[in-house]
């Protein structure tokens, strides 16, 4: 396993339920992955480095978790060295790393969009912003780590933001809640997993500034029943076919996130790995060994593969963020807990967490936990995700209050 957040926590976690799995390990990992797979150090954007770990693993797969690695080539490298990767090549993992050449496969595929525009200079920025009206969606074209976003009603911050970006993708701006629908591929076929829901904004109630996501929640109570194989037919193949005709097809994790628009569903955006926090709550789920699945993408089985089992019940998650967060965190508080797990039945997953000198656990990051809880419906693991949540001591912590709050509601009701 390659990267160091709550996801590859979650994906390491679901490889460890996996009885096929012999042996484990994860570069850079987390204090606590280094619970459930040997850490190594690496450069995990350097194809070299990894591959050269993967050699002297003698790895049977390797799992690629964050984009920067996927978009450096390190899958590239890794199947020229023979060994089996889950994640895109560089070429295809561009979806994600490039905004507009997104908008040019949605464009030749077919797949339902908002309308763009790419702006490569101030006059290019204002003539699309008055073009789309308000309020603004300024995308910066080359990864920047979940900043590269500005959704704003004030003209003169998303000119701002337009001038700070080399080159920018100006939209329309996608009415109606999100959706995130994961399918793994093999280069041809692909298995979408379960749909799950981020809370992206820094606030309870959507408010505050855009983040890397602060809670999610599986599945969706109230979403259409047929939205996954929607999605699949219109947006997922489409996609994977367009890339394999371009020759360069796509294995590993497509993530399409959607808005469900009163004129039907359009992709926001693609991203070529698992999303973070919704792999938290949808591995939770997944009653299939992860790591035979992640194989077959990786080998071109997938065809072969039986269809997925999913647990009944629902799994939602909080994320702990660190004091400044998203816009400055502060690192190095020390982080205490009380032995949550055997009374809730919920669990941590470490996020930006390291070990300080002294061995104590400290935040190294912007997002720093994640507490999952899962019951037989929304209200039930909500409640145990927060339990959890509230079980821990770090000055300066938050998190949201209103992780699936409507949704669970709506069950109830
Ligand atoms: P992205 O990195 O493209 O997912 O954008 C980050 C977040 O910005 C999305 O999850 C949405 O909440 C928001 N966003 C992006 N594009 C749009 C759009 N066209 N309309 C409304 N919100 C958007
Ligand atoms: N949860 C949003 C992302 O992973 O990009």
């Amino acid at each position: 396993m390659i990267g160091s957040g709550g996801r590859e926590h979650a994906i390491v976690r679901a490889l460890r339920r996996d009885p096929a799995v012999t042996d484990l390990h994860a570069a850079p990992g987390n204090p606590g992955i280094a619970e459930l797979a040997q850490a190594h150090e690496v450069k995990a954007a350097d194809p070299a480095d990894v591959t050269r770990l993967a050699k002297t693993l003698g790895a049977h797969l390797v799992v690629i978790g964050p984009e920067a690695p996927l978009v450096a080539g390190v899958a590239d490298a890794l199947r020229a060295a023979d060994i089996a990767a889950f994640g895109p090549d560089a070429a295809a993992a561009m979806i994600e790393g490039s905004k507009s050449f997104a908008k040019e496969i949605m464009a030749e595929a077919g797949i339902p969009t908002a309308r763009s525009r790419t702006a490569g200079s101030q006059q290019e920025a204002d003539d699309a912003l008055r073009e789309f009206g308000p309020p603004y969606v300024v995308k910066d074209d080359a990864l920047a780590a979940g900043k590269g976003v500005v959704v704003t009603g004030d003209l003169g911050e998303a000119r701002r933001h337009a001038a700070a970006c080399r080159r920018v993708v100006i939209e329309e701006y996608l009415d109606g809640p999100e959706v995130s629908l994961f399918a793994l591929a093999d280069g041809s076929t692909a298995v979408p997993l379960l749909p799950a829901q981020d809370f992206k904004r820094a606030r309870d109630g959507d408010q505050g500034p855009n983040t890397g996501g602060m809670g999610a929640y599986a599945p969706l109570p109230w979403a259409p029943p047929d939205l996954a194989a929607d999605v699949l037919d219109r947006v997922v193949q489409p996609a994977i076919a367009a890339l394999g005709r371009r020759g360069t097809p796509y294995r590993g994790l497509l993530y399409a996130g959607l808005a469900l628009t009163s004129t039907g569903v359009k992709v926001v955006e693609f991203n070529a790995r698992f999303g973070d926090p919704e792999t938290q709550v949808v591995l939770d789920r997944l009653g299939t060994p992860l790591a035979g699945l992640l194989h077959a993408a990786a080998a071109g089985d997938l065809a072969a593969a039986p269809a997925l089992s999913w647990l009944p019940g629902a799994a939602v998650t909080v994320v702990l963020a660190a004091e400044g967060y998203p816009e400055a965190p502060v690192k190095g508080d020390k982080i205490k807990f009380t032995d949550y797990a055997e009374r809730t039945g919920a669990y941590l997953l470490h996020a930006g967490t390291a070990r300080g000198a002294d061995g104590t656990l400290v935040s190294a990051g912007g997002r720093v936990l994640n507490a999952v809880g899962s019951g037989p419906d929304l209200a039930r693991a909500r409640a145990a995700a927060y339990e959890v949540a509230e079980r821990v001591r770090m000055r300066g912590g938050w998190y949201r209050h209103d992780i699936a709050a409507r949704a669970a509601v709506t069950v109830r009701e």
